[in-house]
Order: C-alpha cells, then structure tokens, then sequence
C-alpha cells in the first residue's frame, strides 16, 4: 500500500542561525507527534540536510532560505522530513550506497543520513531554477 502522508509541520528558516533554528524546531515537533523517531539521531538527519541546502545551493546566500516539511504516515509509523533548498546549484545530492566500498573521501553526510534514515532520496522541483527536495523517512 502507497504511504498515506499528513503534515504535521512546515517552516522555512532564513539566516543567521539557519541550521541550529531549524534543528530545534523539527525536533521539537517530532518528539510531540512521531514519537517512534529516535530525535538524536533525527537531530543528525535535519541538520545535514540542511547544512547541504547552504553549503551546495543559493539557500547559502545572504537572502537564501530553507524550507523544511514534516509528514507522517500514522498507519505505518513513518515520518518524512522534506528540506528545500533555493536551487541553482549544479551538482545533485550524491546519495551513497548503503554498504559503501573503498575509500570515499567526502560525502559523510549523506552516508551518516543513509545509515539513520529507512530511505533517503531526491528530486529537482523545477528544471531551470533545480530547487532540490530531499527527503529523508524514519
Ligand atoms: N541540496 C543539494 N543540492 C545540490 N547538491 C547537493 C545537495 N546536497 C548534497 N549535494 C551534493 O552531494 C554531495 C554529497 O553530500 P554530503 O554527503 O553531505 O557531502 P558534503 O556536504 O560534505 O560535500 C555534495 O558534495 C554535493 O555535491
Ligand atoms: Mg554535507
């Protein structure tokens, strides 16, 4: 059966302090309303996510902002967390395999949200300005 999502909170956060603002409120909320979400390691997931918005889109710029999304599927006790970014970057998000082999000498963030996450994933919003969504469930 396809997931049955209903929000339970979406925010969008601009600087300063975008990252910490934006982990203190997701966390928050998912402690209240998903409460099967270990919210340490939910913690790591939102800010990541949200750390690569800035570090990799315009959200960086000085009038750049994120939006963050919460879902929940209540029959099947699963939470999506959605982060936006401002787009007009031109990489997309490099999503590791789960059991990486070799050395791999960056991406560790998305490595650490694979590990913690069920399923992590990406699509780009808009073909010209490439706002990219990703989404993370637990
Ligand atoms: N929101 C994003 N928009 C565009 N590219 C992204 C985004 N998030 C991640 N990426 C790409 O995926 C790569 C891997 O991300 P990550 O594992 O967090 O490593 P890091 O952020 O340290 O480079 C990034 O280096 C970047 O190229
Ligand atoms: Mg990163």
């Amino acid at each position: 059966m396809s997931p049955r999502w209903t929000a339970f909170g979406e925010n969008r956060f601009s600087h300063p302090r975008l990252v910490r603002r934006a982990r203190r409120w997701a966390v928050a909320r998912v402690r209240a309303s998903a409460p099967w979400v270990d919210p340490d390691d939910f913690a790591v997931v939102v800010s990541e996510l949200v750390t690569n918005a800035l570090r990799h889109s315009a959200s960086g710029y000085s009038d750049g902002g994120v939006d963050v999304r919460l879902l929940m599927d209540g029959t099947t006790r699963t939470m999506r967390l959605v982060v936006v970014d401002d787009g007009h970057s031109k990489t997309t998000p490099r999503i590791p395999a789960r059991h990486p082999t070799g050395e791999t000498v960056s991406g560790h963030g998305l490595l650490l949200v694979a590990t913690l996450a069920r399923d992590l994933g990406y699509s780009l919003a808009s073909a010209q300005e490439r706002f990219c969504l990703v989404w993370a469930e637990m």
